[in-house]
């Protein structure tokens, strides 16, 4: 019989082969489909980087244009998911919302055709094209309003904040919150990854796939971690708590949220990336003294942790950013949801491509040979 060593979160051992994206955790290289993160920030779109990783290239002008079109007309929610979504608690998490959400569209497409192209094409299209419209109208449910329509002659980014906050974005802030999307998408075989491949791998229907990876996303050691940053910050207050804020929470082994990674060893490129947009839109909207807190916070951990390679990750930035929005922090990792959807679909696909269902094995660490007690001799 094989003897195989157990890992602990499987760290280390391959899930699948891939092409859709590669981390370099040493280097800090991202990459999507071979093209560095920093590129696609500075010159694609968040709907031409999901069609980069769905489809393997970059769309030409044609196919991204009718790529645009189809999510564009394909935004709007049926009237029984919106009337489903009201009877929501309104107490309840979004990114609960946004899986019992996700999980119902499966309810009304319910046709599982996983051979046709023409059926991926659909689903892709209605998942990422629905995904924001039902983030929104939670968001304005939840507080007593009736959703907001989408608008058709807004593109992407702008029509989800439009959603939002029921009035146009500022191009500045759609620009922005279009990046933080392409730097969210994808990032190899993490947990709601893992996740969305298993539930792929039984061959059921994409919404179920989405669904489950939304259930993954949003604990903290994942997706969640961007809502606890802002927390730190504020309970921080002032740049002169950091040192002992830290050095406490180093003392009793705690974590500090929005820090280290399972692949990356050093500062993750998208962190720099964010950073930097931060500082864009403090420039143009007013500073934020929870920014200079945050990089204090940055100086302190590095000095202290730098060596363990524990440095900011994807979420110690993101909260900032679209707090300066004004999302509220309950949102961030639907919003993270917003963008991942895609990813998450690029591996449905590749999965299907190469299908064999997942069925990993354990390690029996239980008893033997026990005796049935019945229950008068317990
Ligand atoms: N603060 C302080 N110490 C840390 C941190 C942190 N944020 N992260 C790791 N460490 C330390 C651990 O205490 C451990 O030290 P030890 O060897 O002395 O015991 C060592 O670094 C290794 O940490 P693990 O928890 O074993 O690393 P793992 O790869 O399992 O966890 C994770 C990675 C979950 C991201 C972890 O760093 C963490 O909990 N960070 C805070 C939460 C967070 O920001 N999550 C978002 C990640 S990005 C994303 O999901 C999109």
């Amino acid at each position: 019989m094989m003897v195989c060593e157990y890992k602990p979160g499987l760290e280390g051992i391959p899930a699948a082969q891939s092409s859709i994206s590669y981390v370099d955790g040493q280097k800090g290289i991202l990459e999507y489909r071979g093209i560095r993160i920093e590129e696609l920030a500075e010159k694609s779109t968040f709907l031409e980087t999901a069609y980069l990783l769905i489809w393997g290239e970059l769309p030409s002008k044609e196919e991204l244009e009718a790529f645009e079109h189809e999510i564009r007309h394909h935004r709007r929610i049926k009237y029984r998911i919106r009337d489903m979504m009201k009877s929501f608690p309104e107490s309840g998490h979004p990114m609960d919302a946004l899986q019992a959400s996700a999980a119902a569209l499966g309810l009304f497409y319910s046709l599982r055709d996983l051979h046709n192209p023409a059926y991926i094409r659909d689903s892709v299209v209605r998942l990422i094209a629905t995904i924001p419209t039902m983030v929104a109208a939670f968001q304005l449910m939840r507080k007593g309003n009736d959703p907001v329509r989408p608008r058709d002659d807004l593109d992407y980014s702008a029509n989800f904040l439009y959603m939002l906050n029921e009035q146009e974005p500022d191009p500045l802030a759609a620009k922005i919150f279009d990046i933080c999307l392409i730097l969210h998408v994808e990032h190899t075989m993490n947990a709601s990854t893992f996740s969305a491949r298993v539930t792929a791998s039984t061959l059921t229907d994409p919404y179920a796939v989405v669904a489950s990876a939304v259930g993954t996303l949003g604990g903290p050691l994942h997706g969640g971690a961007n809502e606890e940053v802002i927390q730190m910050l504020e309970e921080i207050g002032s740049v002169e708590n950091v040192r002992p804020y830290v050095e406490e929470l180093i003392q009793r082994k705690a974590k500090i949220m929005g820090f280290g990674h399972r692949v990356y060893k050093v500062k993750d490129p998208r962190a720099t990336i964010l950073q930097n947009l931060a500082e864009q839109l403090f420039a143009k909207f007013g500073a934020d003294k929870y920014y200079d807190i945050a990089q204090e916070v940055e100086r302190v951990v590095e000095e202290k942790l730098g060596s363990k390679g524990i440095y900011p990750n994807v979420d110690f930035y993101s909260g900032l950013v679209y707090r300066k929005m004004g999302i509220p922090t309950d949102l961030f990792t639907p919003i993270f949801a917003i963008a991942r959807v895609a990813g998450w679909l690029a591996h449905w696909k590749e999965q299907l491509a190469e299908n064999r269902i997942f069925r990993p094995t354990q390690v029996y660490n239980g008893k033997h040979d026990i005796t049935y007690t019945p229950i008068d001799q317990r």
